[in-house]
């Protein structure tokens, strides 16, 4: 098949989410909203602004009430909060969340792990989201985490994932999101599997989310976007990670991911002079430096003068 790279790859920018979880450092909730606001106007339409989660699982995102209630919502962009239970659910609608996005992890040691529940409860858990959210304009993404791999038992059966998303459809979600925790991913992997997954859901409800934990973020976005898929979940700065996956690092980096489809002519609508600016913020913000590339090493375009010898 030969790859129509005129097409539009979404991006869903989940630094405030992904990113954020897993800093040490406490940003505070007035920081989260300008970073959420900034973010607004660099062109995405879909934004994930935070989690409704236990505050002893995740201290560093307990202030998703006052945040998603301080943002300035744009028209056109979709504000999801990540939920794992009827009380996330509760939380998340209670602060105006657009979207809830159901995590649940294919393999069982990991969904243990951070969710300390079973895969089947919870489902159980997400039947009851989707009867609270019944009759009101709340939308549902189903996440399979640990999709392409699991920190604790490897490699993951596709007959489990395609349950889970089979699952996920049954239950209602309008999107679904297949996510690679740790970036034990490789894109022969992605791509078979974006073909088959492909085949149950439409394009525009698949979301890819990876991260480059092993330096196969891009490469892996670009054999799904191959595949036919067109979302990808990307973090600035290529922050992210999950503290309940041991060796957990960042997302593939928005930047980088916008970077790479200008330069192929793959268009995402995404103002990248703006993230950029916005990604030079992060070490003030966070102490740290970023994994991000294209930031230190600046776009093809930004030329350098000649030496003058
Ligand atoms: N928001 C806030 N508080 C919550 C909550 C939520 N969504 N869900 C449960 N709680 C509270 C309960 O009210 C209870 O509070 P209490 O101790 O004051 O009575 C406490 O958390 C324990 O509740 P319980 O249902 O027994 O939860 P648990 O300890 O078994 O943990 C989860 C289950 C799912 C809540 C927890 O593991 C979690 O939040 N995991 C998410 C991890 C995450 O975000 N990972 C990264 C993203 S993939
Ligand atoms: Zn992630």
């Amino acid at each position: 098949m030969i790859t129509d790279y005129s097409q539009r790859l979404i991006v869903q920018e989940v630094s405030p989410r992904d990113g954020l979880q897993i800093e040490p450092v406490w940003v505070e909730t007035a920081d989260k909203i300008n970073l959420i606001n900034q973010l607004s106007s660099c062109g995405f339409s879909r934004i994930e602004a935070g989690s409704f989660v236990s505050p002893k699982a995740i201290p560093a995102l307990r202030d998703g009430e006052e945040v998603f209630q301080g943002i300035q919502r744009h028209a056109g962009v979709i504000y999801v909060a990540l939920i794992p239970n009827l009380k996330g659910a509760q939380r998340a609608i209670q602060a105006n969340a657009d979207e809830l996005n159901l995590v649940l992890s294919a393999s069982q040691s990991h969904n243990q792990a951070n969710m300390r529940m079973t895969r089947e409860q919870s489902l159980t858990a997400f039947g009851e989201v989707v009867s609270l959210v019944r009759g009101s304009t709340v939308l549902l993404n189903g996440t399979v985490a640990t999709t392409f791999g699991c920190p604790f038992e490897g490699r993951i059966e596709e007959d489990v994932v395609m349950r889970l998303v089979d699952a996920y459809l049954e239950l209602g979600v309008q999107g679904v999101t297949l996510a690679d925790t740790t970036g034990m991913a490789n894109p022969r992997q992605v791509y078979d599997l974006v073909q088959r997954i492909l085949d149950r859901v439409p394009t525009t409800a698949l979301t890819l989310h990876f991260h480059n934990t092993r330096g196969l973020g891009l490469s892996n976005v670009l054999a799904a976007y191959e595949a036919g898929a067109r979302r990808f979940d990307a973090s600035l700065g290529g922050l992210g990670g999950c503290p309940f996956a041991p060796g957990a690092s960042g997302n593939i980096c928005t930047e980088d991911l916008v970077n790479l489809c200008t330069e192929m002519g793959i268009p995402t609508g995404i103002d990248l002079p703006h993230l950029l600016a916005l990604s030079r913020t992060l070490p003030l913000l966070l102490g740290h430096d970023m994994p991000g590339q294209v930031v230190k090493a600046g776009r093809n375009c930004d030329l350098h003068p000649r030496p003058s010898h």
